[in-house]
């Protein structure tokens, strides 16, 4: 099966964990890591598994606002310069119901509102079968770093999804 790791991220802190889901993906299917502003507009009908993922802005996907606001934070340049995932879900079409899961960062706060949470229901109303519940991990400021633990975390996850993924194909 192949899949495909579509990320957003300002600091650096989503793609890590895109990159880490991404590995730990590879050690059972073929993977893709698209930054979003690169990702294709239709899904290929071999791809059997889409994860996306973005930083929680504003308790939901990021705007051109938050991503200015960050534009603002950041120390070195933004990761993603261009489009954020809630524009590309806002175009993206899957014709053959490709199944789809995501996942956010957001500050270990826990403020209300999840980015995945946002991105899960517009994965839904372009035509994907969601697999998974929204996922969230934690940084502990808005530059990050990541906490302990959260990309071992992640490689957990992913390795589960892989697993689920392959046994629901069999
Ligand atoms: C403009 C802006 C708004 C944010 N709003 C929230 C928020 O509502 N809730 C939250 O938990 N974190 C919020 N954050 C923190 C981000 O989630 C954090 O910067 C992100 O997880 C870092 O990931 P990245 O390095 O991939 O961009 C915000 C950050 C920015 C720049």
């Amino acid at each position: 099966m192949r899949a495909v790791v579509v990320y957003e991220s300002m600091f650096g802190n989503t793609k890590e964990l895109a990159e880490a889901v991404a590995g730990a993906l590879s050690e059972r299917l073929a993977v893709e890591l698209i930054e979003v502003g690169e990702a294709p507009k239709v899904i290929d009908p071999k791809i059997g598994l889409l994860v996306v993922c973005a930083p929680t802005h504003a308790f939901s996907l990021s705007r051109p606002a938050t991503r200015e606001e960050a534009a603002k934070q950041a120390q070195r340049g933004l990761v993603s310069s261009g489009i954020g995932l809630r524009e590309w879900l806002g175009e993206v079409e899957a014709p053959h119901g490709t199944r789809a899961v995501a996942f956010d960062t957001r500050t270990e706060l826990r403020i209300p509102g999840s980015a995945a949470r946002v991105a899960t229901r517009r994965l839904r109303r372009s035509g994907f079968r969601v697999v998974g519940r929204p996922e969230s991990f934690s940084v502990k400021k808005t530059l990050g770093p990541l906490l302990p633990d959260e990309v071992q975390r992640a490689r957990r996850w992913a390795a589960k999804l892989a697993a689920e993924q392959l046994t629901v194909e069999k």
